[in-house]
């Protein structure tokens, strides 16, 4: 066991702190790893105001790249000295989805079984299974996928969720390709990486909506073609007309990516789809949200397809590494991502700058 300096969330809406916690020593299919970065990411600031669970005290943090410290037995995968970025996604390889051959559908993905805690031993539920505002972590060692290390440690720890999530809501779910034409509606974060993703897939046009141009902006500069500001005008409209242009006879984008998560924006979506189109929601919406009014021959005589995005349905040990090569390459534009480093201390403070809009992610340097 070893103890680090750690941000823990001890109560709901209260401010978050630094303190001592205690890490073990990885057990069996466990590693410890020392943090080199870390995002600040929105679902964190919902896990300290309560909205994802009770279970307090949380230990924060889950966008993270770092080196691995330490590994227990029976870890072959990862060796001490990788470079990592951590996943909240570690396959079992036994479910029915991973025995299928579909393991980025793993029904069952798991984490570190021994439980880090505070000095006073009160157990710590890590955010997403990982808790990476710390100087180290404990996890599983199917959480840990080794990348390039000469790779920027806050740029690439970003794959390891929101970046990643719309990255692969373009790509991976919504299949996006040359050829083909998208919308994401909403700019942040998730959206944003989700139009990168189609800008390295080839996609034309990419057609960014959203209600804030700031967002609207950030979108060119991450490869949309056109931007709409559903505030001012009709996206659904504004997208078929720009798919028209390119596409004679298109009745809306092939791939339309819902990065809001709410009942609005998803019709939205629906309808500013071609025909046989896909809808991909990535948005996560709150509970007792509902689509109301939508006509049942609406859903059938478009034919397509309909579809949940759950972190870019990603396959860490597939995607990390590649994502990471166009990176060096290049071709994947991460430390755009990355607007500002900040201090293990200064999470608080960065919580308030989300409220903002300026912030694409402020990434922790341990
Ligand atoms: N129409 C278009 N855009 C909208 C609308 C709307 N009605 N309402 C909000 N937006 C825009 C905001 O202006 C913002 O740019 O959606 C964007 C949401 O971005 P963020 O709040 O930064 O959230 P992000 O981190 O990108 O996550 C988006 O994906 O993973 C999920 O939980 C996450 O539901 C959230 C969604
Ligand atoms: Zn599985
Ligand atoms: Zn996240």
């Amino acid at each position: 066991m070893q103890q680090v300096q750690a941000v823990v969330a001890k109560a709901k809406g209260a401010p978050v702190e630094l303190v001592t916690i205690n890490v073990p020593d990885p057990g069996p299919g466990e590693a410890v790893v020392k943090v080199q970065a870390c995002g600040v990411c929105h679902t964190d600031l919902h896990y300290r105001e309560g909205g994802i669970s009770d279970s307090y005290p949380f230990l924060l943090g889950h966008e993270a790249s770092g080196i691995v410290e330490s590994v227990g037995a029976e870890v072959t995968s990862v060796a001490p000295g990788d470079f990592v970025i951590l996943n909240w996604r570690a396959v079992c390889g036994d479910c029915r989805a991973c025995n299928r051959g579909e393991p980025q559908y793993c029904f069952a993905t798991h984490n570190a079984t021994q439980k880090m805690t505070l000095e006073d031993g009160t157990e710590l539920t890590p955010a997403l299974g990982i808790g990476a505002f710390a100087e180290k972590t404990l996890v599983a060692a199917g959480q840990c996928t080794k990348v390039d290390p000469e790779a920027r440690p806050a740029a690439v720890g970003l794959l390891g969720c929101g970046v990643m999530a719309g990255i692969g809501a373009a790509i991976n779910t919504g299949q996006v390709t040359r050829g083909r034409s998208i919308a994401v509606i909403g700019c942040g974060g998730v959206g944003v990486a989700a139009i990168a993703g189609a800008a390295l897939a080839g996609a034309s046009p990419i057609i960014a909506v959203d209600i804030d141009s700031k967002k609207l902006e950030t979108a060119k500069k991450m490869g949309a073609t056109h931007t709409v500001d559903s505030s001012a005008s009709d996206p659904v409209e504004e997208i078929k007309r720009i798919c028209a242009e390119t596409y004679p006879g298109a009745e809306g984008a092939d791939v339309v990516v819902e990065a809001v998560g709410r009942p609005e924006t998803w019709k939205q979506a629906f309808y500013a789809r071609d025909l046989a189109g896909t809808v991909v929601l990535v948005g996560v919406p709150t509970p007792g949200m509902t689509i109301p009014d939508l006509p049942m021959t609406d859903l059938f005589g478009r034919g397509g397809s309909l579809k949940s995005s759950w972190y870019g349905d990603c396959l860490p040990s597939r995607d990390f590494p590649m994502l990471v090569d166009l990176y060096r390459q290049g071709r994947l534009d991460l430390d755009a991502f990355v607007t500002e480093e900040i201090g293990i201390n200064d999470v608080e403070a960065a919580f308030d700058r989300m409220h903002g809009g300026d912030v694409l992610r402020s990434v922790v340097i341990v």
